[in-house]
């Protein structure tokens, strides 16, 4: 029999700057009940000057390699999902690879489906090993991204930003994966896009939730049809904000034929725990279905060893996936030691006029020249562009 593949570790970063939403709607001038609990988002992370997507990719996978005692020479795949990628050619993956010094024979990219690319990434790194060409390596995934939305614009208080990193093995030791189970939908629409020269995100929000629940039906209904086995113990959702998953979890019940007098206790052991990353967070994109597993196997309820667990990834655009795992032997153990809550400790609050200059100095981000930034406490820093434009990065 073909051994287990899936994830072995997991780690995550986070800029080291957040604003408080309850201040954020004061500001705007709108009940912060509706932040708080109409969204149920309480922070969102800021991304700094000299924080980028690659910053925080590299973040994140120095972590995992730390905390998993896993041996990054061991790399033959490194692929980066982002939406908000620092070049229309060079591949975050490609910075990643060289900040990390990863070997030269690894297959490095970068995929981009709006949230679902990092989606793309995992899976992709599964059938690398399902189809031997893993030759006893890991894969190294990485959804790093910041999310932006116009100041004052519906979709402001839904930011956030931070990284993910996986790693996939054979014989894994968190989770799992159902290989080759997978329920897939998508549809051409325009719920969310960002034209080639913008750096927030248009949106026609609630449009772009119809969109999303629609994807989850199709998607879970695709799976349904394939897969076999035990009932599903947890779910994990994409969360653009975590009300977003309370919804998705309805829908998904619906289509099992549970109705709504069940659905709220149901919510509360099979979705809440892995809502406190994202709570604390904002939406990371790609990351965001990650952060969920990574807040799910952080808190003091983590689930026993076996608990089968289904993960729903959405990209706009559109496209989707419903696939499985189960927590592996040892996981739930294991998971502890990666203290993956860690990094959210320890971070700076902006007031919210702090936050409007940091999003004003980011229209000429990637046009400044590289000088006078540093790296601090182990992070690695974006310092800013060279005389031919390439991004300089230092730590
Ligand atoms: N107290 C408590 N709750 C309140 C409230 C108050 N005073 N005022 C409003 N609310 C509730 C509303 O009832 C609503 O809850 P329900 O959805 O359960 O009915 C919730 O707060 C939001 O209120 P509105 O719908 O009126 O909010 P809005 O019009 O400002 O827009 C949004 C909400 C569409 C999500 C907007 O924030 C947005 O456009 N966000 C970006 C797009 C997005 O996140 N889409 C999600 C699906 S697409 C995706 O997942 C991809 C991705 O990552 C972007």
């Amino acid at each position: 029999m073909r051994p287990a593949i899936g994830i072995d570790a997991v780690a995550i970063c986070v800029p080291s700057a957040y604003v408080e939403l309850g201040e954020l709607a004061t500001a705007r001038g709108i009940p912060a009940e509706k932040y708080l609990h109409g969204l149920g988002v309480k922070r969102m992370a800021i991304a700094g000057p000299d924080e980028d997507p690659v910053s925080l990719a590299v973040g994140a996978a120095r972590r995992l390699f730390a905390s998993s005692g896993r041996d990054a020479g061991d790399v033959g795949y490194c692929a980066v999902g982002t939406e908000t990628a620092v070049d229309h050619s060079k591949p975050v993956a490609s910075y990643l690879h060289g900040l990390l010094g990863l070997p030269q024979r690894c297959r490095v990219f970068e995929a981009k489906h709006a949230c679902y690319g990092a989606t793309a990434a995992l899976l992709g790194a599964v059938e690398w090993i399902a189809a031997g060409s893993a030759r006893g390596r890991s894969a190294l995934v990485v959804a790093s991204d910041i999310a932006r939305y116009e100041l004052g614009s519906p979709g402001e208080p839904t930011q956030g930003a931070g990284a993910v990193a996986m790693l996939v093995t054979e014989r894994p030791r968190l989770l799992e994966i159902d290989v080759g189970e997978y329920g897939s939908y998508a549809r051409d629409v325009h719920d969310f896009w960002r034209p080639l020269h913008r750096k927030e995100a248009l949106v026609d929000g609630h449009f772009s939730v119809s969109c999303y629940l629609d994807a989850l039906q199709g998607a879970y209904a695709d799976w349904k049809e394939r897969a076999a086995g035990a009932a599903l113990e947890r779910s994990l959702y994409h969360v653009p904000y975590p009300r977003m998953a309370y919804k998705a979890h309805r829908r998904r019940l619906a289509v099992d034929g549970i109705g709504e007098a069940d659905a709220d206790a149901r919510f509360a052991v099979e979705v809440a725990p892995s809502l406190r990353f994202a709570s604390d967070v904002g939406n990371i994109y790609t990351g965001s279905l990650y952060l969920s597993l990574a807040s799910l196997l952080a808190g003091g309820d983590r689930p026993a060893d076996g608990t089968r667990v289904g993960l729903f990834s959405y990209g706009s655009g559109c496209g989707a996936e419903f696939f499985t795992g189960r927590v592996a032997a040892g996981g739930a153990a294991f998971a502890a030691a990666l203290e993956l809550s860690a990094p959210l400790e320890g971070r700076t609050r902006l007031t919210v006029s702090a936050y409007e200059s940091i999003r004003r100095a980011d229209a000429t981000a990637d046009r400044r020249a590289a000088a006078g930034s540093e790296a601090s406490a182990g992070r690695v820093a974006f310092a800013g562009i060279d005389g031919r434009e390439r991004r300089v990065y230092l730590g």
